[in-house]
């Protein structure tokens, strides 16, 4: 196995959800290089609207947020190629403050290529970089008074089922000082045509990204999955309000896992379900951030309501 001790928690992972009952995985693993390349490469395409509709919201609101917040330090979670980040910093830029953002993310390549490309277009900025699962502890760089905002964009949340989503904001707010805030993006509910489209691209991008975890198991647990046996399948179930991604078995299969001396069995058109995808209404969302303790501060939406952020502090601290 890799010496990778951010994904230390692959084998646990791979043994509960697929050696028994229906077989998902969580959907970190699909960040190794190539899959954080893969979902930059997401971002910029026409059916993906979240990328460019939260950038658009982001830009608008960006002075606004930074002069209310007035942050010494900007804690990113799951930062990936870092991009959207830069209206904060040009807001920082025109206020004249200073500021040291904190980027964390399990993907090591893009980590240090992200730190090293805003390093360069900002060279006031000071860049802390977290190689870390953001589902665990993490050490943060900055443990003294200064006033934080995590940012935690892209609907990112929505990868989470309710409970994990609630046990991870929980935990969040737990790390959070008196004065810090955070500013959290979510994905709306809309019409299923548009939801269906943005995970099912033309140019089979959202299709070699799903894929891609099966290349990350064979190389990190050394099992012998052939993509060209699975299918990608992803669609909106509007009783859940979420995205589902599967990874659908074309035939009957049996697939070894060297490291663990084990085998994955697949019945025809049997699924590894890779990701949900919830979508939010205005309620749901703030009802989330609620109970997970966290008082509204200003909920900012997009036209046609297609996405949403929400800066918000927690309550009782
Ligand atoms: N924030 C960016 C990227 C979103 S993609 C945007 O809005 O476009 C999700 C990012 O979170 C990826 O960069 C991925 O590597 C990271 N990620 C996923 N699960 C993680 C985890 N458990 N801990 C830390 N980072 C994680
Ligand atoms: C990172 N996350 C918010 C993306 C999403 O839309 O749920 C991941 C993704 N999966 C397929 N396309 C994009």
């Amino acid at each position: 196995m890799e010496p990778n001790l951010v994904n230390s928690s692959l084998v646990e992972d791979f043994k509960r959800g697929m050696l028994q009952g229906r077989k998902s995985i969580p959907p970190k693993y699909f960040y190794d290089d190539v899959g954080s390349r893969l979902f930059d490469q997401i971002c910029d395409l026409p059916e993906y609207y979240p990328t460019r509709i939260e950038s658009g919201l982001l830009k608008n609101i960006s002075t606004e947020l930074i002069d209310f917040v007035k942050p010494d330090c900007l804690t990113e979670l799951g930062s990936g190629a870092s991009r959207k980040t830069e209206h904060l910093l040009d807001a920082c830029n025109r206020s004249n403050h200073g500021l040291l953002y904190e980027p964390v993310d399990v993907c090591e390549e893009m980590l240090n290529w992200s730190s090293d490309n805003l390093q360069k277009k900002y060279d006031w900025l000071s860049v802390e970089p977290i190689l870390a699962d953001y589902t665990k502890e993490v050490k943060w760089k900055v443990d003294d008074n200064r006033r934080r905002l995590f940012i935690f964009l892209g609907g990112t949340i929505g990868n989470f089922d309710a409970n994990l989503a609630l046990q991870f904001l929980k935990k969040l707010k737990n790390d959070m000082g008196l004065d810090d805030y955070l500013l959290i993006g979510a994905d709306r509910v809309k019409r299923p045509d548009l939801l269906h489209a943005a995970y099912n691209d033309k140019a089979g991008y959202t299709a070699e990204f799903n894929l891609n975890v099966l290349s990350v198991f064979n190389r990190q647990l050394k099992t012998k999955f052939v993509k060209d046996n699975f299918f990608h399948y992803a669609f909106y179930n509007p009783i859940e309000s979420q995205i589902e991604m599967h990874l659908v078995s074309s035939g009957e299969q049996c697939v070894e896992v060297s490291t663990l001396n084990e085998k994955v069995y697949f019945n025809q058109g049997e699924s590894i379900l890779t990701e949900i995808s919830r979508k939010f209404t205005r309620k749901s969302f703030e009802k989330l951030l609620k109970k997970a303790g966290f008082e509204v501060d200003k909920h900012f939406e997009s036209d046609q309501l297609k996405f949403s952020l929400v800066l918000a502090h927690p309550t009782a601290r």
